[in-house]
């Protein structure tokens, strides 16, 4: 395992606000959060992992909690969690994240950090293996430091009864020795925040859910908070794009960020190839056609596990084993990555019988909706 310092990020363009006053949002791009913050980051990973702080997306992360699009409701609770926080000098509560991936959850926890001016320490579940893992991460934290661990719900259960008291009482049992002269050493610890990221509450213990004292779930986002976070990111990358470009883009997002960042990527890519000057709504509409997004943003995958429900089950109910077949999809990236959205926009319900196909997802793909569904619908 290696503890490392965030990386230097190369220097930012200077780009102007002007392309986002179209958009009614109330957030404007400051200058400070389109800097990187070059420390009071670690990243604590295990040694084959890819570096997070290499991944493209590190520079496009808003860095303060006013920079961060959407998800009004959440940025309201910690908004006050922190001003609280701050004025008794304490750290802010145990907090938990869940929601669908890409939707601005590890974010979030740096934007936190930045706010309560402490470091963060990002680590994923599965890598603390061994109960040093853990110690060797929980002791070295300073007062108030952010400790972010992410697909929480993987973790071991060793690990887990270890953060138990650290949780609650920042304080490691050791247990030393074996049999009558087993002793247990207590390790005191300093004050932190732990920030637990899932994209699956269910799946976590409960005695560890509860020690959380905040959990909030990340929604998807709107089509204009989307919009927004494009012509955003395209002023980071100096990509020129009109209010509609951005529109079209976020239309074919599925609610998610990081996709509408990735998308915007494809987008210029292919300006810069095919076509020159700005990116409109037609240049982003026919470059995502290429790349087979379809205007609802469902890709290869959300349209075949549609049409077999609806071509070879008649809409379903269908169980989840059997559309991940059908699609050579694992049946958890089916279930976290792919039917949020299908259900956000209601094309697909999960039934205890299995998902069925809506009507409005027969009318998408171009089949009549039997009379069963039809009625459903009125
Ligand atoms: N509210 C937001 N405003 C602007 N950009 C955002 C927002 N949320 C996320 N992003 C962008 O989306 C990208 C993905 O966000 P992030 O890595 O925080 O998602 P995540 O929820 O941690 O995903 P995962 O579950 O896969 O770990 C970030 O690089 C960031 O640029
Ligand atoms: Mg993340």
């Amino acid at each position: 395992m290696a503890i490392i310092s965030s990386k230097k990020q190369p220097s930012e363009p200077d780009r102007s606000n002007a392309q986002l006053e179209d958009l009614s949002l109330p957030l404007q791009i400051s200058e400070s959060g389109q800097r990187r913050r070059q420390s009071g980051v670690e990243l604590v990973r295990p040694e084959s992992e890819p570096e997070e702080h290499g991944k493209p997306e590190e520079g496009l992360r808003p860095q303060k909690l006013s920079d961060y699009v959407g998800q009004k409701d959440l940025k309201d609770v910690l908004d006050i969690a922190i001003q609280a926080a701050k004025v008794r000098k304490e750290p802010l509560d145990h907090l938990l994240l869940y929601g669908p991936p890409g939707l601005g959850k590890t974010t979030m926890s740096l934007i936190l950090a930045s706010e309560m001016g402490v470091n963060c320490k990002i680590t994923s579940a599965p890598s603390l293996e061994r109960p040093r893992d853990i110690m060797g991460l929980l002791v070295t934290l300073q007062p108030g430091d952010v400790l972010f661990i992410d697909e929480i719900h993987r973790l071991p259960r060793i690990t887990e009864e270890l953060l138990y008291p650290a949780m609650e009482d920042f304080r490691v049992d050791i247990i030393g020795g074996k049999g009558r002269s087993a002793r247990t050493q207590s390790i005191k610890l300093a004050p932190f925040t732990l920030v637990g990221a899932t994209t699956r509450v269910g799946a976590l213990t409960s005695p560890l859910r509860d020690r959380f004292g905040l959990i909030q779930k990340l929604r998807f986002y709107e089509l204009n908070e989307l919009a927004y976070i494009v012509l955003r990111t395209a002023s980071l990358l100096n990509t020129p794009i009109t209010t509609e470009g951005a529109c079209e883009i976020a239309r074919r997002s599925r609610g998610t960020p990081r996709i509408a960042n990735r998308l915007l990527k494809r987008v210029r890519d292919y300006v810069q190839v095919k076509a020159s000057g700005e990116v409109t709504q037609e240049i982003a509409a026919e470059a995502l056609e290429l790349f087979d997004v379809d205007p609802c943003g469902l890709d290869w995958t959300d349209r075949r596990l549609l049409s077999f429900m609806i071509e070879r089950h008649n809409g379903g109910p269908v169980g989840l084993e059997t559309l991940a077949a059908s699609t050579g999809e694992d049946s958890q990236t089916i279930e976290e990555v792919y039917e949020p959205y299908l259900m956000q926009i209601g094309y697909l319900s999960r039934t205890p019988r299995g998902r069925i196909a809506t009507a409005a997802a027969w009318k998408h793909l171009g089949y009549q909706p039997p009379d069963s569904q039809l009625s459903l619908m009125s």
